[in-house]
């Protein structure tokens, strides 16, 4: 049986959550260069990563629904736009964003259950996304051992789980 149509509110989303992810990645990038210790600049450019990462395993959706999501430079200038808002000190932007990444959860759920089947496997992997960076967060928080996370989840891909890629 062939696929339903997917609904023009499904592509409308995922092409807007590709492009937030590619914000985002600025965003981070641009938020890690605020900080002159290496281990807050290195944890987040890991986010950076992540955020690309993510994007990345949702962009051969767009292509397959021909989908043009804006330039990364145009998307990238938008995504610093939120830089003014980020605190400077380390453990407020940690934790603003320990409280507010739990609420995009359902929003990354509804997409995946909007889309038809196929398309799942890689929108469960954006939904990782989330779930690695809300781990890195809740350890970080707790000044433990925090870039285990999202290191996992840049070794892994659509398809393969997170946290199980079987390398140390
Ligand atoms: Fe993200």
């Amino acid at each position: 049986m062939p696929d339903p149509k997917p609904s023009q509110k499904y592509l409308d989303t995922l092409l807007l959550y590709y492009e937030e992810e590619i914000m985002g990645e600025a965003y981070f990038r641009a938020v890690a260069h605020q900080y002159s210790e290496p281990d807050r600049t290195y944890k987040m450019e890991l986010m950076a990563q992540v955020e690309r990462h993510a994007a990345n395993a949702v962009l051969p959706l767009l292509k397959k629904y021909g989908l043009e999501p804006r330039s990364d430079t145009e998307l990238h200038s938008i995504g610093l736009e939120d830089l003014a808002d980020a605190p400077s000190d380390w453990d407020t932007l940690i934790a603003g964003m320990q409280k507010s990444f739990p609420g995009y959860m359902p929003e990354f759920r509804a997409l995946e259950q909007m889309a038809p089947e196929p398309d799942r496997m890689r929108l469960s992997f954006l939904t990782q996304h989330e779930v690695a960076a809300i781990a890195f967060l809740d350890l970080e928080a707790q000044k433990l051992e925090s870039a285990g996370p999202m290191l996992d989840y840049l070794k892994a891909s659509p398809g393969t789980n997170p946290g199980a890629t079987g390398q140390p």
